[in-house]
């Protein structure tokens, strides 16, 4: 193995509880019913489809341009709320797990469907810890579509083989199969079958280098 490639949102950081508040916001202004329970099923989906699967529960037919506009206002609640994070919402475990994988050489790159992953990055002073990022912005499909992960090993330059790609999201296991990478389950995926892995704790990836 050549590379890790980090799923950013619950991987890296917790962000799944201000994706849930700000979509939380817009289903309540819009009286669509939204819990927990569905907020699981956005887990590395993209934002226009995440939208999609929250309006299964809404009665009206939206327009291309309100189904725009509640995305928009969705991410500027989500935006507002990122600005609370700083570098204290890394763990120790997780910064220094990446800097001993780092000095051990492998390559390290950031593979999540997010458009604000570098907004994030930025925030909790880990934009320097990644050789390449690919994100939500330089992709056309996402997870379970293996692309931000085929896009991360071509930015590393490192073959699918050698790769292997940390995810909490079942969709993120399965676009790593479909990359022909490894791929360890974390989180909501530590039980998922199709990984290759499963750990608990982050620092347990030093045991599969
Ligand atoms: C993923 C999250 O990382 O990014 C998803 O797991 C989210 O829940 C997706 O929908 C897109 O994020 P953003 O920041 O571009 O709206
Ligand atoms: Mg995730």
């Amino acid at each position: 193995m050549k590379a890790f490639i980090f799923d950013l949102d619950g991987v890296i950081v917790f962000t799944d509880k201000f994706h849930y508040q700000a979509w939380k916001k817009m289903a309540d202004g819009m009286g669509i019913y939204f819990d927990e329970i569905i907020n699981n099923r956005l887990r590395g989906v993209s934002r226009a489809e995440s939208l999609e699967i929250i309006l299964e529960k809404c009665d009206q037919k939206l327009t291309d341009e309100k189904k725009a506009e509640l995305m928009e206002e969705k991410n500027n609640t989500y935006r507002e709320l990122l600005k609370t994070m700083t570098p204290a919402d890394v763990t120790d475990t997780v910064r220094d797990t990446l800097n001993r994988l780092r000095e051990a050489g492998y390559k390290l790159a950031i593979g999540s469907s997010s458009k604000n992953a570098k907004f994030i990055l930025e925030r909790v002073g880990l934009i320097d810890a990644f050789d390449a990022i690919s994100d939500g912005t330089n992709i056309t499909h996402s997870k379970p579509d293996p692309e931000v992960f085929v896009k991360a090993g071509e930015f590393l330059g490192v073959e699918a083989e050698e790769c292997v790609v940390v995810e909490d999201a079942y969709a993120g296991i399965d676009a790593a199969k479909a990359a022909g990478m490894k791929a360890v389950g974390i989180g909501d995926a530590s039980g998922y079958d199709r990984a290759d892995y499963r750990i608990q704790a982050f620092e347990e990836l030093l045991g599969i280098a």
